[in-house]
């Protein structure tokens, strides 16, 4: 069940133009939140902006109570967000939806295969908590990271110091592999292992991602990202087009805020 948190802004800087990283304290959240589940931020008691903000969590520290969002400021709701200052409340709904499957879950044996993320932009947020896990069964796995221009690329570091391999790409040049994140797959180090592919990022490359997987016979998860009300299950606006099976019966729809946002790629109809 979610929660209603009023939780405190303990830092909250501008890590690139425009793309903003919070921690917030918040013991009871971080205590139940998962890799890859996301939070609704509403910044304004006064209800303007209606709706609250949809945003993934970045990091969780269930011994220090916190929780870290990496955010792009690109509305009104994030705006207002983004001039907050330590020590203000603010009020967070979460933890929500279904996260990343991790090392041991089912299909996911945690040694004989090698986790590679791939993120597009700001895409990254959800991916750190997952590398984290990987990383805490000795297994850290892979980044291939991609954008337009080097600013859009961050917290590929955050990675670095966790063990994972990385590896940039950006369309104009200006950082790693001059063109697209899907190109880097023509150089991964697998060593013999099989990949389980988790992707973020622009719906574009995640059919691409998709695609590539299929062709190849890798598991692969996205996290979709869609415009959200309620994020509760209850507004129908986050439905998307699925064949997921469950429990032996096939859903031809799904509602990314709490059947997702994490979908097996090969449950999404693209
Ligand atoms: Fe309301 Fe998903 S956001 S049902």
């Amino acid at each position: 069940q979610p929660l209603i948190h009023q939780a405190t802004v303990l830092n909250h800087i501008e890590v690139k133009k425009d793309i903003f990283r919070i921690q917030l304290v918040a013991p009871e959240l971080a205590r139940r939140s998962r890799p890859g589940q996301f939070l609704q931020v509403r910044v304004s008691a006064t209800y303007d902006p209606l709706l609250p903000r949809p945003i993934s969590l970045h990091h969780i520290d269930p011994h220090e109570g916190t929780v870290t969002l990496l955010y792009h400021r690109v509305g009104r709701g994030t705006a207002l967000l983004a001039q907050c200052k330590a020590g203000e409340k603010i009020e967070i709904w979460g933890p929500l939806g279904r996260g990343w499957s991790l090392p041991g879950d089912k299909n996911v044996p945690a040694q004989s295969v090698v986790p590679i993320y791939v993120a597009g932009g700001i895409g990254i947020a959800p991916l750190l908590p997952l590398a984290e896990a990987w990383s805490s069964v000795g297994n850290p796995g892979i980044l291939l990271c991609g954008g337009r221009c080097e600013e859009q690329l961050v917290a590929v570091d955050d990675f670095r110091t966790r063990g994972v391999f990385v590896d940039l790409a950006t369309e104009d040049g200006s950082c790693g592999h001059y063109g697209r994140v899907t190109d880097l797959f023509d150089t991964l180090p697998l060593q013999g292992r099989q990949p389980i592919l988790y992707t973020c990022g622009p719906m574009g490359m995640l059919k691409a991602i998709h695609e590539l997987a299929t062709d190849k016979g890798w598991l692969c998860q996205v996290s979709l990202e869609e415009r959200m009300g309620c994020g509760l299950g209850a507004c129908l606006s986050c439905v998307c087009k699925t064949k997921a099976e469950q429990e032996g019966k096939v859903w031809t729809h799904s509602k990314i805020c709490t059947d997702g946002p994490v979908f097996w790629s090969k449950e999404v109809i693209w």
